[in-house]
């Protein structure tokens, strides 16, 4: 049962699938809900599966919901101000109760919706109206959004990544940068682990005349004309602000996505990766009153000492993990022992793993990868530490 830590000090409310709900203003649509033990919030495209947030940082998609009839809004990206309707999408029926999961039951080796009766006339007009019905992920908005105009912006660096390494880069070219980071805050992983000192690098690289902008993400990188060191456009977004950076020197600082488990079931909702667990710590809210911990990391050391009281249990070796267990959301694990194995009880479950490099604005720009065993893809780099011409990667995204 998830819950908040302290009473809510500038109280909100907003609808949750016609229930109302509190919120503490300003925080994530997926904390609020976690608070008021709401793990369930999605359901997989295709099977129907229950859905959570797992990543809290716009990776996972279990939060995805339509919120004010605007479709596929990710709940750990959007701040609850009060008088918000939030709804389940892609289901038939309710979130709990979804008519479509049948297709699980229906076809327990999976579908193939490309040859699912297709040479059978009749079945497949019925089959193909009835797919075109609920296929994809959210209904076309209430209304239709207004046409923005993007603002183009000349800089001569612009930086990409607001963690520790962004940061630094920031305070150390100053006024020649502009930041952007798609986080609601600054700071990436150093702030849940030492938010005092991800908050004086942002007032370092702010009084050294740099840029930063939160929530703010980069869509794509783009290279102008057909040479190689052409300049670079990154279109990026901030709510409805659609903005088109120019730049000579594009600065990668995009860190790594969070280890998602291996073991049977490890996408139920109440799994969270221990980046996210301490983003709701942050938060102060609790996902569970009984938490195991799987890996090891040391997010995961942070989120043991956070969460000491309500840890009850801890398994380093993951591959211990047979599965977990739970319908629409985790109620526990079942864990091999020297003799076979045992069930443990808990409400959510907490993992972490070796992280991979987040190298796909490294790409778009021109850069080429390597596959390192035990890590992943890693942008390649020259001597000057480029990845691409005028493109530089920095931080844990180069696995260095
Ligand atoms: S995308 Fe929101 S929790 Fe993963």
């Amino acid at each position: 049962m998830g819950f908040r830590r302290v009473p809510l000090t500038h109280r909100v409310e907003f609808l949750h699938d016609g229930d109302l709900l509190e919120a503490e203003r300003g925080q994530s649509l997926v904390h609020a809900l976690v608070a008021a033990d709401r793990l369930l919030l999605a359901r997989s495209t295709k099977l129907h599966r229950p859905r959570g947030p797992f990543c809290l940082r716009a990776a996972c998609d279990g939060c995805s919901m339509r919120v004010n009839g605007v479709p596929n809004v990710l709940g750990c990206r959007t701040r609850v101000y009060g008088g918000e309707t939030v709804e389940t999408q892609n289901v038939l029926g309710s979130r709990e109760v979804d008519l479509l999961s049948a297709t699980d039951f229906l076809f327990p080796r999976g579908m193939d919706p490309h040859r699912l009766f297709a040479g059978v006339r009749v079945a497949s007009t019925v089959v193909n109206k009835l797919a075109r019905r609920i296929a994809g992920l959210g209904k076309l908005p209430d209304e239709a959004a207004p046409v923005t105009e993007a603002r183009r912006r000349e800089v001569d660096v612009l930086i990409v990544g607001g963690g520790q390494s962004g940061l630094e880069l920031a305070a150390a070219e100053g006024s020649r940068a502009v930041l952007l980071d798609d986080g609601l805050e600054l700071g990436g992983k150093l702030r849940l682990l030492r938010p005092e000192t991800a908050r004086v690098l942002g007032v370092e690289a702010r009084a050294a005349g740099a840029e930063l902008f939160s929530g703010m993400t980069a869509l794509g990188v783009y290279r102008e004309g057909d040479a190689p060191s052409g300049a670079l456009s990154v279109l990026a977004v901030q709510g409805e602000r659609v903005t088109l950076f120019r730049t000579r020197r594009l600065l990668l600082a995009t860190g790594c996505h969070d280890a998602v488990p291996r073991f049977a079931s490890g996408e139920l909702p109440g799994v969270f990766s221990a980046r996210a667990a301490l983003e709701l710590d942050a938060g102060n809210v609790v996902p569970a009153l009984r938490i195991a911990l799987v890996g090891r990391g040391p997010l995961l050391d942070a989120c043991a000492e956070r969460f000491a009281r309500y840890v009850v249990a801890r398994i380093e070796d993951a591959e211990r993990v047979e599965h977990a267990v739970g319908t629409l959301a985790v109620r526990g694990l079942v864990v091999r022992t020297g003799g076979g194995s045992e069930r443990i009880d808990a409400g959510a479950v907490i993992f972490d793993g070796t992280p991979s490099p987040a190298f796909e604005l490294a790409v778009q720009a021109g850069a080429r990868t390597e596959f390192r065993p035990g890590t992943g893809y890693v942008p390649v780099l020259d001597a000057d530490g480029q990845a691409a011409p005028g493109v530089y990667c920095a931080g844990s995204m180069t696995a260095a």
